[in-house]
């Protein structure tokens, strides 16, 4: 018996990186998941890989409109037959001193990772409160709990993300628990390993041995995390082993942030 039976999930950003981890482990512990993601064609491409460890469903959606949301909450009632786990896991990444930040960058990034989240959580809240025994996982990062150059608007989405978390696993108890995980440097998808690429183009070397000396120089546990360390983390969230935590950000990051 999986630890995620009777978990029916919706995961948005679902088709690739950390989104699509999460989807593998909660299919392995015995959820079916419904993946939307932006990005149809892989969204429909994941979901059949997946589909080797359960039940897994794609739909096309965009998080930023209310209109697309509320169509992803009528197909999830529809493929799944209820919904009681919402991971809200969309996001763009965008780096720039606050000086030089192009408003289409902020535009995006406020819209993707604050707006998103937020309808995402309206749009799904009465659902999952009528489910009496809920989750709801938003997808926050270190740098929505420390400073760091050139990520200032990401930081704002991400601090943003922890504040509705914390109101939410006020008004949405006590059917709904409502956590946040804050990943660290994820080494092989994604964000993090587009910046060691974006370094490495800079200063040479490759992307690999800057993400593993960095890791060495200034994280606790010396070495990146990856997709699946925060797929376990969101797996833990899930189950019972979690049923007195709301409220929650959990740090997945080595240590880098501690509080
Ligand atoms: N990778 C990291 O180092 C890292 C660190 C901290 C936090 N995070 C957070 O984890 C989450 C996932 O990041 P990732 O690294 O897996 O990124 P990723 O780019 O690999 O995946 C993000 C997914 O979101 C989808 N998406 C983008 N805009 C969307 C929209 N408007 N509607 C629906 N789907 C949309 C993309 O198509 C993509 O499949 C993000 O919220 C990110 O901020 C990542």
């Amino acid at each position: 018996m999986g630890r995620l039976e009777d978990r029916f999930a919706v995961i948005t950003g679902g088709a690739s990186g950390i989104g699509r981890a999460i989807a593998k482990a909660y299919l392995v512990e015995g959820a079916e998941v419904l993946i939307a993601d932006l990005n149809a064609k892989l969204a429909a491409q994941t979901a059949k890989e997946l589909q080797k460890f359960g039940k897994a469903y794609a739909f096309a959606c965009d998080v930023t409109k209310l209109s697309d949301v509320k169509a992803l909450s009528e197909e999830a009632l529809r493929v799944l037959g209820k919904v009681n786990v919402l991971i809200n896991n969309a996001g763009l990444s965008g780096r720039g001193l606050i000086y030089e930040i192009e408003e289409d960058t902020i535009d995006a990034l406020l819209n993707v990772n604050l707006k998103g989240v937020i309808i995402c959580a309206k749009v799904f809240a009465p659902i999952l409160k009528n489910s009496k025994d809920a989750i709801m996982i938003n997808m926050s990062s270190q740098a929505g709990k420390r400073g760091w150059a050139e990520l200032s608007v990401y930081g704002a989405t991400k601090s943003g993300v922890l504040g509705m978390n914390r109101a939410l696993a006020v008004e949405l108890a006590p059917e709904v628990r409502v956590n946040a995980i804050c990943p660290g440097y994820i080494s092989e998808v994604g964000m993090a390993w587009r910046g060691w690429d974006l370094r490495s183009k800079k200063e040479g070397g490759n992307a690999e041995s800057i993400g593993a000396k960095f890791a060495v120089d200034n994280i606790p546990l010396e070495r990146l995390q990856t997709a699946e360390d925060i797929a376990r983390s969101a797996v833990f969230l899930g189950s019972i082993d979690a049923k007195e935590i709301t409220g929650a950000a959990l740090n997945v990051g080595g240590g880098v942030v501690m509080d």
